[in-house]
C-alpha cells in the first residue's frame, strides 16, 4: 500500500500558499458549494478558492486517488506506466499521486479548464519530481471530444471531475478513453448520485470492450438494490492548516469515495482469481469474521471465516472494506 499522505514537498508547497486568515471565506464557499453539488467553476471561482481547495480538499482527493491506484496495482502488479493523462486535473492531485506511486511515470499531461487551477498546478509542480516539473499543463474542455489530447497513454486518471460533467458527456469521455489509455482510473465522491452515474459510465466502457479491474469482480449488472451504493473510505490525516480552515479538532477525516479501474482491449493481461469485493467494513467476532461481498458471478453474498481455521482467520483479519477477498477464503 502506498503512502496516502501528500508527499512532503507538495504538502509544504500547499501550506505555503494557504494562509487561513485569507482563505476562510473561500474555504466556506467551497464546502457549501461542493455539498450542494455545484461545479468547481462556482465553488472554487478564483485564486483564493483554488488555494483553499489545495489546503482543504487536496489531501483527501490525493488519498482516495492513491487508494484507487493501489487497486490497479493489486490487479496488475507488473504495470509500470510511463505516460499519464490527468483529466480535470485541478492542482495536479492525481498526477502527483501516480508519479509517487510509479517512479516509471515520465510524461505527464494535465488537462484543466480553470486558469486559476492551472496556475496553481504550475506553481506546485515546481516542487515536484522531474515528470511533474516538466508536465504539459494545458487548457481543455473534457466535456468535448476535442478536449482530449492526441496520442495514446499508459494511464488516464479522472479524479472528482466526471461528477461535474453532465452524464452524457461523462459517458462519452470514458468511452473515448477506452482504446486511448491502457488503464483508466476514475475516482468520484462516495455518494449514491455518483455511484449511479459511475454505473452508467461503466456500461459505456463495457460497450467499448473495456474490462473492469476494480471494484466490480464481474461485468454483469450491479447487484446492489436501489438506495444502496458501492463506495469505500480512506482515512486522511488533517494538517494544522486543514483543521483551522475546516474547523474541528479531530486529527483525521474519512474520505468516502467511489471508483472504477478499467482496462482497454489489447492491454497485456494476466488472470486474477478472487472471491469477491468486500462491500462494507468486515464484522469481526471472536468466533468468525463476516464479509459482505459482491461476487465474481455478479451476485451479492456473504463469506464467514471461522476462528477455528487459524491461518485463514489471521489472513482474513488483515482485510478491510474495499479489498478483494482471496478465492480460498470465500467458501
Ligand atoms: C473537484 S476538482 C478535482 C481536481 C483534481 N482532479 C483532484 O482530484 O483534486 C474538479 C476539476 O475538474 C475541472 N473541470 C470540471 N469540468 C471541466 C471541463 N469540462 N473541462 C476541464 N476541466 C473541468 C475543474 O475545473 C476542477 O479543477
Amino acid at each position: 500500500m502506498s503512502d496516502r499522505r501528500l508527499p512532503p514537498a507538495l504538502a509544504a508547497a500547499v501550506a505555503e500558499r494557504a494562509q487561513p486568515s485569507d482563505l476562510g471565506a473561500a474555504a466556506a464557499l467551497l464546502s457549501a458549494g461542493y455539498r450542494a453539488n455545484r461545479p468547481s467553476r462556482q465553488a472554487v471561482p478564483d485564486a483564493a478558492g483554488v488555494a483553499a481547495y489545495a489546503a482543504s480538499r487536496m489531501p483527501a482527493t490525493y488519498a482516495a486517488v492513491t487508494a484507487a491506484l493501489d487497486r490497479l496495482d493489486a490487479a496488475r502488479p507488473d504495470f509500470a506506466p510511463q505516460s499519464l493523462l490527468d483529466l480535470g486535473a485541478g492542482p495536479g492531485t492525481a498526477s502527483w499521486a501516480a508519479a509517487s506511486r510509479w517512479p516509471s511515470v515520465a510524461a505527464v499531461t494535465m488537462v484543466e479548464g480553470s486558469a486559476d487551477f492551472r496556475a496553481l498546478a504550475v506553481e506546485l509542480a515546481s516542487a515536484g519530481p522531474p515528470a511533474i516539473r516538466d508536465a504539459d499543463i494545458r487548457s481543455g474542455d473534457i466535456s468535448r471530444s476535442s478536449g482530449l489530447p492526441d496520442g495514446r497513454f499508459d494511464l488516464a486518471v479522472v479524479a472528482y471531475a466526471l461528477t461535474e460533467l453532465d452524464l452524457a458527456a461523462a459517458e462519452s469521455l470514458v468511452a473515448a478513453l477506452v482504446g486511448r489509455a491502457d488503464r483508466i482510473v476514475i475516482v468520484e465522491p462516495g455518494t449514491p448520485r455518483d455511484h449511479g452515474r459511475l454505473m452508467a459510465v461503466r456500461q459505456a466502457a463495457l460497450a467499448r470492450g473495456a474490462r473492469i479491474l476494480a471494484p466490480c469482480p464481474h461485468a454483469g449488472p450491479c447487484p446492489l438494490s436501489d438506495g444502496d451504493w458501492c463506495h469505500t473510505s480512506v482515512r486522511v490525516e488533517r494538517s494544522r492548516v486543514h483543521k483551522r480552515l475546516k474547523g474541528g479538532t479531530v486529527p483525521f477525516e474519512d474520505e468516502r469515495y467511489a471508483y472504477l479501474v478499467l482496462e482497454s482491449p489489447g492491454a497485456v493481461v494476466a488472470g486474477h482469481g478472487d472471491g469477491g469485493r468486500i462491500l462494507r467494513p468486515p464484522r469481526a467476532f471472536k468466533h468468525e469474521i463476516v464479509f459482505a461481498l459482491c461476487r465474481p458471478d455478479g451476485s451479492l453474498g456473504e463469506a464467514r471465516v471461522p476462528s477455528r481455521d487459524r491461518a485463514a482467520f489471521k489472513a482474513a483479519g488483515k482485510l478491510g472494506w474495499g479489498d478483494l477477498l482471496p478465492e480460498d477464503l470465500s467458501s
